[in-house]
């Protein structure tokens, strides 16, 4: 696999190894999905197949998973699902039995195919499917490793919620220092380009409304609501929060923002994941 490497020093005594892992985009489906779903999972799976020259999605989550073996702590930021078909929460489930790990939901792993839509009401009804196989909280969730806080927040629709900053507010009482793992980017003037050019959207959450007018950004939900801006000030605020990860752009970039590191991951069906070292 092609490891992405951050070091950060936060002055531990023992160091550690994080593994994150995102946009598998497992691609199945099974016989009781609708012939438009099956439709769209072959030619999405074969679109998969000749981007990666033939490499399975599910060999390339293999590959990640055996590799994590190897570190302290594995989290998954997003769109490990292409769509949240039956087939591929089993898939997930069995491939990720008895291991631990940190879970955020990416916009994918709520996409129907049937209605080539995820969105909020998708979310809210996909969560207890998606509970129902796999046992992590996608919306908020924590997993505290060697002095470091490792939290995850779902940022998929390009927002976030009072909950989730009630919830960051209680895991940086806990004192550890914290790294947050996203699906969507904060954004940075750095990627946002490349970001309108390959997808035709900022692709990230907390964009300024004069970028998004700049270009002619026509989805009302990247503009950013009052608890998002709670949110992003208060990440900007809280010295606890030493670094950003998320993903979601499919290439990779690294950038300041809100006074923190920030580092987006490239895709696990492209054979990469981003190991990293915290002394
Ligand atoms: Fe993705
Ligand atoms: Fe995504």
């Amino acid at each position: 696999m092609d490891i992405l490497k951050t070091q950060l020093d936060l002055g531990l005594v023992q160091p550690i190894r994080i593994l994150q892992v995102s946009d598998c985009h497992l691609s199945g489906c099974c016989e009781e999905d609708s012939e438009k779903a099956k439709a769209k999972s072959k030619k999405k799976t074969a679109e998969f197949l000749k981007e990666t020259g033939g490499v399975t999605q599910e060999q390339r989550l293999k590959e990640a998973l055996d590799l994590s073996a190897e570190y302290d702590a594995l989290v998954f930021t997003g769109d490990m699902a292409d769509s949240p078909s039956r087939a591929n929460l089993e898939l997930l489930a069995s491939m990720l039995e008895g291991r631990r790990y940190l879970y955020t939901f990416g916009n994918h792993d709520y996409y129907t195919y049937d209605s080539d839509n995820g969105n909020a009401d998708d979310r809210e009804h996909f969560l207890d499917d998606f509970l129902r196989f796999l046992p992590c909280d996608p919306t908020m969730d924590s997993l505290q490793v060697g002095g470091v806080n490792l939290v995850a927040l779902d940022d998929s629709l390009a927002q976030f919620s009072a909950l989730q900053l009630e919830f960051l507010k209680a895991e940086a009482a806990k004192g550890l220092p914290i790294l947050l793992y996203l699906h969507l980017p904060v954004y940075s003037p750095t990627f946002v380009p490349q970001a309108y050019e390959w997808w035709d959207s900022s692709m990230c959450v907390g964009t300024p409304a004069d970028v998004l007018a700049a270009h002619g950004e026509i989805d009302p939900k990247m503009r950013a609501e009052a608890e998002t801006l709670l949110m992003l000030d208060y990440i900007h605020e809280e010295p606890l929060i030493k670094a950003i990860f998320a993903s979601h752009l499919h290439f990779s970039d690294e950038s300041n923002v809100l006074g923190k590191p920030q580092f987006v991951n490239k895709p696990c069906y492209l054979g990469s994941a981003r190991e990293i070292l915290i002394k």
